[in-house]
């Protein structure tokens, strides 16, 4: 471990923790960028995690999204996640997770205030705006459910390609990432904007923890090659 950073995180008022697939990579959730396991393997994400995609066959993605959040829901948050909240319940408002991850597993870990960037996969939302008879007391069962008044669809509550990032999450992170003094950049590969833009957007110091180069490495002050689960444990001890 890198003495150095060990003492930048000592000193740090306020860290921002990046985090990307990578860092639930040890709970068993497959990354994406994997080309031989990962959950695009089988498919182009722009084929199947659009909003013409779900329109073109509903039932087709939101069975690939039950057949992920089954599995998700199977796992654990791993000693990486579990070390970062236990940071924060040592020093209250000193770190600010923002994730890329829609699994859930920083919240589940006991992180507060998680900024969820690309959503949460465990929610669904309407797929059109919901009209005066979109309520719950209508929902019809279905793959996916929908409205049985006016057909209106449920989807999975996350950022599909070519959508908008959530305004009140996105501005939060590019605050806090413009502020902070020290982001730790765990388990992405760098290539998905904004939130690989917050890495460059920040002025404080930039510590990319990663086993594999990263798109993201000419930013980092430091780069740390190892797992989130190894590393982040001894980093964020103190
Ligand atoms: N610890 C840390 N990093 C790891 C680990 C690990 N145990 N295992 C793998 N990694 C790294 C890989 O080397 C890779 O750089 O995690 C990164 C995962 O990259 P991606 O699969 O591209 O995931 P991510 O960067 O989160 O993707 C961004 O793309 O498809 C969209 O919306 C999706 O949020 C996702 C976004």
């Amino acid at each position: 471990m890198n003495g150095e950073v060990r003492q930048w995180v000592r000193t740090a008022r306020h860290i921002v923790l990046l985090s990307g697939a990578g860092m639930s990579a040890e709970s068993g959730v497959p990354t994406f960028r994997d080309t031989q396991t990962g959950l695009w393997a089988n498919f182009r994400p722009e084929q199947l995690a659009t909003e013409a995609a779900y329109r073109s066959d509903p039932a087709m993605v939101w069975d690939w999204y039950q057949v992920r959040r089954d599995s998700i829901a199977k796992v654990q948050p791993n000693p990486g996640h579990r070390a970062v909240a236990a940071f924060q319940r040592r020093h209250p408002g000193r770190l600010t997770v923002v994730t890329q991850n829609v699994d859930g597993l920083h919240q589940r870990a006991g992180s507060p205030g998680v900024l969820a960037l690309h959503g949460n996969i465990a929610e669904d939302r309407w797929l059109d705006a919901p009209r005066a008879c979109c309520d719950a007391s209508r929902l019809r069962d279905g793959r996916p459910p929908a409205c049985s008044a006016c057909g209106n669809l449920r989807r999975p509550a996350v950022v599909w390609f070519g959508e908008m990032l959530p305004a009140a999450e996105l501005e939060a992170a590019e605050a806090a990432a413009q502020t902070c003094d020290l982001m730790l950049v765990v388990g992405t590969s760098g290539v998905v904007y904004p939130a690989a833009g917050l890495a460059r957007a920040t002025a404080g110091r930039v510590v990319v923890i990663n086993p594999e180069p990263s798109a993201l490495d000419d930013a980092g002050d430091a780069v740390l090659r190892g797992t989130a689960a190894t590393m982040l444990p001894e980093l964020l001890a103190g």
